[in-house]
C-alpha cells in the first residue's frame, strides 16, 4: 500500500492523537532508542513546545506515525543553521519527532511526512531543517535518500542531560 492510497492520510495532528503517538514511542524508544533516553512523559515529549506545524499518517483510520516542524532554540542548532545559510533565526523551521510504527515500516510513510514538513515549513516561507543523531543509520538513510545535505555536525547536550552528536541537515537549495 503506498501513502497515495484513499485508505491512507496524512492530516493535521489533534490532542486526541496524543495518547496513541506516546503508545508508538512506548514500543520504539526501549527497540531503536528514539528518544535517546526515556523523558517522564512520552506524551509531553511528542506534544513538544514551540510547534508550527505537527501531522501524523493514518492507516486504515489507525495513526501510525508523525512528525512536526518546531522552532529549535536548544544547543544552538539554529546558529549553526543561521550562520551556513543566511537565513534569519526567526524563519527557520526544524523538522522533528519523525517516527513510524515498527508495523508499517518500509510503506514510504516517513517519506511522506517528511516531503509533507518541508512543504508546508516552504508555504510558511520558513526554512526547513533537520538535526539527526549520528548514531541512528534508518533515519540518515532516509534523510540521504531524500537529498538532505550535511551543513556540520555538532555536539548538543539537552536540558534533560542527554548529550548526543547531531547531523545538522537541509536541503541543497538552501
Ligand atoms: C526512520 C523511520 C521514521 C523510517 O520510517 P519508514 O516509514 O519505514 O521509512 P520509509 O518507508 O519512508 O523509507 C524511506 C527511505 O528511508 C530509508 N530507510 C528507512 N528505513 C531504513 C532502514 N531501516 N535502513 C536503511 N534505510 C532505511 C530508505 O532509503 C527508504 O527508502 P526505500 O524504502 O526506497 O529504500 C523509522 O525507521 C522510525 O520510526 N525509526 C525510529 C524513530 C527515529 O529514529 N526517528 C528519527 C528521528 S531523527
Amino acid at each position: 500500500m503506498s501513502a497515495r492510497e484513499p485508505s491512507v492520510l496524512i492530516r493535521p495532528r489533534q490532542d486526541q492523537d496524543l495518547p496513541a503517538l506516546a503508545k508508538l514511542l512506548e514500543v520504539i524508544q526501549p527497540l531503536e532508542g528514539y528518544p535517546k533516553s526515556r523523558p517522564e512523559s512520552l506524551e509531553n515529549f511528542v506534544r513538544d513546545e514551540r510547534v508550527i506545524g505537527a501531522w501524523v499518517v493514518e492507516e486504515q483510520g489507525v495513526v501510525v506515525g508523525h512528525a512536526l516542524i518546531k522552532e529549535q532554540l536548544v544547543g544552538g542548532i539554529d546558529d549553526i543553521v543561521h550562520r551556513h545559510t543566511g537565513w534569519p533565526k526567526d524563519r527557520l523551521a526544524a523538522v522533528s519527532r519523525v517516527f513510524v510504527s515498527p508495523e508499517t515500516r518500509g510503506k514510504g510513510y516517513a517519506r511522506q511526512l517528511l516531503r509533507h514538513c518541508v512543504q508546508e515549513a516552504r508555504r510558511r516561507d520558513l526554512l526547513p531543517y533537520l538535526d539527526v543523531d549520528t548514531q541512528t543509520p534508518a533515519p540518515r538513510a532516509l534523510y540521504a535518500s531524500e537529498g538532505w545535505q550535511s551543513l556540520e555536525i555538532t555536539t548538543v547536550t539537552f536540558p534533560s542531560g542527554v548529550t548526543l552528536e547531531l547531523d545538522v541537515l537541509v536541503l541543497p537549495e538552501a
